[in-house]
């Protein structure tokens, strides 16, 4: 696999040559792209030793008219050599000429021309980081569908404590191995179209009285991750959420719900629509069922609550899901293959993401996430961390191939 580098210029510039080893270790083949700014911290002479190819550090080259020629249409044969384009550092600068589309060097002019996964490592100052306008092209190029490899919180070049420093390079590597790995064709082409996708995410709150109410840890960003992927390749998606603080997903069906019945009544409405079921969603395992009208009075003794379980919506879908693919989550803190492969059988799942939470840096609230998909046919399949929205593209992945397994065993 091929893989376009292009470096900005920023202090971490340098630890780009360490990037460009550990692709290369990686088995990938490795062209560098610098910017003017880029050559500042760092000379062309270090990657072309590095990688053993020619570096590539503007848009018109002045030496010759037949030079001139073949720069001026070169960055659309690198647009079309390479599989995946990885800027690493993205400055603040690269990230907003690239979240509005300027065309003024050769990285910009070139990641125009690509139509293949993008990797984004940002590193900048924390406050530079922070500012609204950079997270503002941050969004513009999640909504595009590029990965962001966040960058890490530290000790930064100009003094501060903060975020803003180039993640590790191993994690950049492994991020754009893994895009090249699922970077087919297959799915350029949309292969979830004619799919109908319900998925659902989020908590479920279940009230105590009119102030209370017990609910569950979910950010809900795997299951909004998940309703992302589904549009972007081509389905026609049904998202139903718990209350989370992100905005719907450009052209997705969101239904806004709160409890675990309510969250069961919407998923049975749109069943019949349904070709594929995704069960994401964190649902509380126990309500109130005769909820108090009025504020429970504070006292001075201990206090019991009785709770009736809610119905599991899961388990239900799996007595009524027909030839639909009924993909579960399981959250587990121990045992994570045998709890997944024990809840696949009990609900008659075709597929089941485990997660082990409790753990740093994935599950709940973090943009990353970790996962061992169990499936029916037997398989597990362990997913490495990485971005939620590049592991949503992993599960469909696995759900598509399911979807040919199972047909071709029929
Ligand atoms: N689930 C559901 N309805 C419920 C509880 C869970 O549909 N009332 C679904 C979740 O959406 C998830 C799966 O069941 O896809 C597993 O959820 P999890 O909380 O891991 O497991 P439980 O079945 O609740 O079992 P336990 O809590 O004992 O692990």
């Amino acid at each position: 696999m091929n893989v376009l580098l292009g470096v900005g210029g920023g202090i971490a510039a340098y630890k780009s040559a360490e990037l460009a080893r550990a692709l290369m270790e990686r088995g990938l083949r490795v062209q560098v792209v610098l910017t003017d700014a880029a050559q500042r911290f760092i000379t062309p002479l270090t990657f072309a030793a590095l990688t053993g190819r020619k570096v590539i550090t503007n848009l018109f080259a002045t030496a010759s008219s037949e030079e001139t020629l073949s720069s001026a249409i070169e960055h659309i044969s690198v647009a079309q050599d390479n599989d995946v384009m990885v800027v690493a550092p993205a400055t603040a600068d690269l990230l907003a000429r690239l979240a509005y589309g300027h065309a003024d060097d050769f990285l910009t002019t070139t990641y125009l021309a690509f139509t293949g996964p993008v990797v984004l490592a940002p590193a900048m100052n924390s406050n530079m980081w922070a500012h609204p306008a950079t997270q503002e092209n941050l969004n513009i190029l999640r909504k595009r569908g590029h990965v962001i490899v966040e960058p890490e919180d530290g000790l930064l070049a100009c003094g501060m404590t903060g975020p803003g420093r180039l993640a590790e390079t191993n994690q950049i590597a492994d991020v754009v191995a893994s895009l090249g790995l699922t970077s087919s064709p297959v799915k350029a082409s949309k292969d979830l179209d004619g799919e109908t996708v319900l998925i659902t995410a989020g908590p479920t709150q279940e009230p105590l009285d009119p102030v209370r109410f017990i609910s569950n840890r979910s950010s809900g960003k795997m299951g909004y991750a998940l309703a992302e992927a589904a549009g972007e390749r081509g389905a026609r998606v049904v998202l139903i959420s718990g209350p989370v603080h992100l905005p719907a997903p450009p052209g997705v069906t969101l239904i806004r719900v709160h409890t675990a019945i309510e969250m069961r009544n919407a998923v049975f409405e749109h069943l019949a629509e349904a070709t594929i079921i995704v069960k994401s969603a964190a649902v509380a395992d126990y309500h109130l069922s005769r909820v108090p009208q009025h504020k429970v009075k504070k006292t001075a003794t201990r206090m019991s609550l009785e709770l009736d379980p809610t119905p599991d919506i899961l388990a239900e879908l799996g007595q009524k899901k027909g030839d639909r693919l009924l993909i579960g989550f399981a959250a587990e803190t121990e045992n994570l293959t045998e709890g997944a492969r024990s809840k696949l059988k009990s609900k008659n799942c075709d597929m089941v993401v485990a997660n082990l939470v409790g753990q740093d840096g994935t599950g709940f609230e973090s943009d990353e996430n970790e996962a061992v998909l169990v499936l029916s046919t037997g398989e597990t399949i362990p997913l490495q961390r990485a971005p939620k929205r590049e592991m949503a593209d992993r599960i469909f992945d696995q759900v598509m191939k399911l979807r040919l397994a199972l047909h071709a065993a029929q």
